[in-house]
């Protein structure tokens, strides 16, 4: 029998048990928010009226990439918006060639102003958490929130700084999103860290990444562990300095039975390449004898990708503006509701993710079907 198969998945360590396998899209007309968690909701969030949504507010301002309604406090250099993060002439790393040694300092570091200035370890977010907007469905939530933080480069330009200090910023909101899906029950979160792509960056940069990922690992592994969080992470790990394996691999040994949120972080991770290697996983069971090639399917291919035993995202969330994908969760975002937002991932925080999810509670999901009622809202020919 292949390794893969659903439902086996403990095998390989990073399966859930009991969670059904991968939740698939069904072939009938779905409600709103069919495949949304059908969870308990944590109690204890209040239900009163929403706090302030921030930039985001409606559809509208979701989908239509723009400048960030969050005025940056310092000087702006440059153009707001561009290529800021393409590869430069300078010299860049490759995959694993960044030595990622202690809390991160030195030459890439730089001031940052304003509250999301903090250290990775820095107090908590949300001392004071906006209430959860009233209309949001706690019967309906996400099961799987999916986030691009992009707009870091950018983010720090606005203000005059360096790249370093946005991704030094890109911190906090991780605590603030993590803490906010906590709170609403939502059961998995993923985030895009380190791309199979980021190593095309100049290796200052590349090194800060990776010990950013050390420190947020470190640093915050006790209170997530407090709070319930489950960590695993997905991407190739043989290609990440030692440093960030074992941190990652610390942080999912100690939070390995919990049962709260599952926070996903993909490092060196790519939606090509994971297909790629559920690919490579298959054929040499198949090779073995231990599966047939017509007995390969979705299901079973799914069991071989990285996300194995997670529900496809609901939610795909991207900052920054930009309307794409970048090569993540290219095979679970099939039927991701998408969303995009000129929020700037440094200032992305609790309220934009209610807000997101309550944007997400509007939309209409059909998977392919006809979706509600004929003649009704959802009804593509009404
Ligand atoms: C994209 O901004 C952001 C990144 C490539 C890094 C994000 C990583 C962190 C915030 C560290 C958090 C770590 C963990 C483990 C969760 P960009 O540089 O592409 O921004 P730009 O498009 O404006 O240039």
């Amino acid at each position: 029998m292949s390794r893969r198969m659903p439902g086996d998945l403990d095998q390989r360590g990073t399966g859930r048990s009991g969670s059904g396998g991968i939740r698939r899209a069904p072939a009938t007309a779905a409600p709103a928010a069919k495949g949304a968690a059908a969870h308990d909701v944590k109690r204890g969030v209040p239900s009163g009226a929403m706090g302030a949504m921030g930039a985001i507010s409606g559809p509208a301002s979701m989908l239509t990439p723009g400048p960030t309604s969050r005025p940056a406090p310092g000087p702006a250099s440059g153009p707001a918006s561009g290529p800021a993060s393409g590869p430069t002439a300078g010299a860049t790393s490759g995959p694993g060639s960044s030595p990622v040694s202690g809390p991160v300092s030195g030459p890439v570091s730089g001031p940052v102003s304003g509250p999301a200035s903090g250290p990775a370890s820095g107090p908590p977010v949300a001392a004071a958490p906006a209430p959860p907007p009233p209309d949001l469905d706690h019967g309906r939530l996400p099961a799987h929130i999916a986030i691009i933080m992009d707009g870091n480069g950018r983010w720090a330009q606005r203000r005059g700084l360096p790249r370093s200090a946005g991704h030094r910023a890109g911190v906090r909101p991780v605590r603030a999103v993590v803490e906010a899906c906590g709170e609403l029950g939502i059961p998995v979160l993923t985030l895009d860290a380190v791309s199979t792509e980021n190593w095309k960056r100049p290796r200052l940069e590349v090194d800060l990444l990776m010990s950013l990922c050390v420190e947020v690992l470190d640093r915050e592994v006790a209170e997530l562990h407090a709070k319930g969080v489950r960590v695993r992470g997905i991407g190739r790990r043989d290609g990440l300095p030692t440093a960030v394996r074992d941190a990652l691999k610390r942080a999912e040994q100690r939070t390995a039975r919990n049962q709260g949120l599952q926070l996903v972080l993909a490092l060196n991770y790519g939606g090509r390449q994971e297909v790629v290697d559920a690919a490579r996983r298959l054929a040499a069971d198949v090779q073995a004898g231990r599966l047939r090639p017509e007995d390969i399917d979705e299901d079973r291919f799914a069991a071989a990708m990285d996300t194995a035993g997670l529900p496809e995202p609901d939610l795909l969330i991207r900052c920054g503006g930009d309307m794409r994908l970048s090569n993540f969760l290219l095979w679970e975002s099939a039927y991701s509701e998408l969303l995009v937002t000129p929020v700037h991932w440094p200032d992305f925080g609790r309220a934009d993710l209610l807000a997101a999810v309550a944007e997400f509670q509007r939309r209409q999901r059909r998977f392919g079907g006809l979706g509600g009622a004929l003649g009704g809202a959802g009804d593509p020919r009404a």
